[in-house]
């Protein structure tokens, strides 16, 4: 028979790497940043503090985040020829696709990606370049974003007004949420902060792991950060809370529930935003996140869906085969029923996820560049195919 290797499945679990950025307790349903629990940070911080601190690893003084904020702000403008590129997308492109091809593009405009251009400079190991590059991406990622939007609707791009502060001038630049006017309602500013927050940094998921592998092959980080958000794009991981509001919607009412979850349960199709590979309790930020609903719609208006979603969740949080399985609700169950209600298309809930991402990745990017000890990332794999055997002609094969 066929030299079938068995392997160890713990070897498959080895730990890839070491960090001290957030913590996750996936049985007790904990998440901590940099030792702050989720809770308290969604609801006594800033998305850019919060920022702040995963990035250089304490809460800053007012002086420093004063300064922090000012550089980020300095950084929303793109380059002309960036913002030309993006209008070159067909109009239909996806906010995602355009996002990931523009970081991409944004590195041949920036001399990190050559060092030769920086003679004596290391981009990887000189503080004042890294925090540079950290600005910058900070800065720019909202603009980007926007500017994805507004090219999908046909719109002219909005440059960024600097008197509002970053999440006032996302809104202004997406001209979504400020009703015609300068300023968005605060309470959806605050809603769209603490949503931020609680989707920031999540330890070692499929796209921050992307993020330190392509960090330890010293790409410039620009190329390292669309890697990320390529990852992020996928319906298994950031495309997920568009996939929910997709599901919802076939579901279509509260009476479809049951037979709905029959068809999940028959293995046809995934009760989607449930389930985690770490959380075997209730995401911690699915509770936040569902607080915020509220919020949002004494302001919006409130989403229908959200009945179908509430219902959905009671039942299957009472039946057999997702208990078994310790599904729960995780971060994307809610958040697309909130976006939609604020306005925002489905195809911006995946960019709305790489927003406050960009921050944990630029965390983890920074971290593993710190670390001398750090090598190129390259997993064993477990080879099971078959093994030493001779060619065979081409009339001889049948
Ligand atoms: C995010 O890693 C992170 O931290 C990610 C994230 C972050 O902040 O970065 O938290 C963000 O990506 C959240 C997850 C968003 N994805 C979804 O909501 C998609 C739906 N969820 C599933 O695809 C699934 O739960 C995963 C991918 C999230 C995790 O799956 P696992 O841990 O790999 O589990 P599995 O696929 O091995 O499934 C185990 C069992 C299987 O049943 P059996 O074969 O044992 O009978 O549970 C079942 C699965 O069929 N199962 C589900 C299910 N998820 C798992 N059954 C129905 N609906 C689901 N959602």
């Amino acid at each position: 028979g066929e030299n079938l290797m068995v392997y160890d499945p713990g070897y498959m679990q080895t730990v890839c790497c070491t960090s001290r950025i957030s913590y996750i307790d996936g049985d007790k349903g904990i998440l901590e940043y940099r030792g702050y629990p989720i809770e308290e940070l969604a609801e006594k911080s800033s998305f850019l503090e919060v920022a702040f601190l995963l990035i250089n690893g304490e809460l800053p003084t007012k002086m420093q985040f004063e300064k922090w904020e000012h550089k980020i702000l300095h950084h929303t403008y793109l380059h002309t020829d960036i913002s030309r590129m993006m209008k070159n997308f067909h109009y239909d492109a996806h906010p995602m696709g355009v996002l990931v091809s523009t970081m991409s593009a944004m590195s041949t405009f920036q001399p990190e990606q050559n060092p030769a251009l920086l003679p004596g400079m290391d981009p990887y190991k000189d503080t004042l370049l890294m925090n540079k590059q950290i600005y910058r991406i900070m800065g720019r990622i909202i603009t980007v974003a926007a500017y994805a939007y507004r090219n999908r609707i046909g719109r002219p791009f909005n440059e960024p007004a600097q008197e509002l502060n970053y999440i006032e001038n996302f809104l202004y630049m997406m001209d979504r949420l400020n009703e015609g006017n300068y300023k968005s309602h605060p309470k959806l500013v605050k809603a769209l902060d603490v949503l931020f927050i609680l989707h920031a940094e999540h330890e070692l998921n499929c796209s921050t792991a992307a993020m330190r592998h392509l960090a330890s092959s010293e790409v410039d980080v620009y190329t390292c950060i669309a890697g990320a958000a390529a990852a992020l794009y996928g319906r298994k991981h950031g495309g997920a809370n568009e996939a929910v509001l997709r599901m919802l919607e076939e579901i279509g009412s509260v009476s479809n529930i049951p037979s709905f979850l029959e068809k999940v349960k028959a293995g046809k199709g995934r009760l989607m935003g449930f389930g985690h590979r770490v959380y075997k309790n209730y995401d911690p930020r699915a509770i936040i996140v569902r607080k915020i609903a509220d919020d949002v719609f004494s302001v919006c208006g409130k989403e229908p869906l959200i009945d179908i979603a509430m219902e959905l969740e009671k039942i299957a949080l009472t039946d057999k085969y997702f208990i078994d399985r310790k599904l729960y609700p995780n971060v994307d169950f809610y958040t697309g029923v909130i976006y939609k209600s604020m306005g925002f298309p489905t195809d911006m809930f995946p960019v709305l996820f790489t927003i406050p991402r960009v921050a944990g990745w630029l965390a983890h990017w920074k971290e593993f560049h710190a670390d001398p000890e750090n090598k190129i990332v390259r997993p064993r794999q477990n080879y099971i195919g078959k093994r030493t055997r001779d060619y065979i002609p081409t009339d001889k094969r049948q």
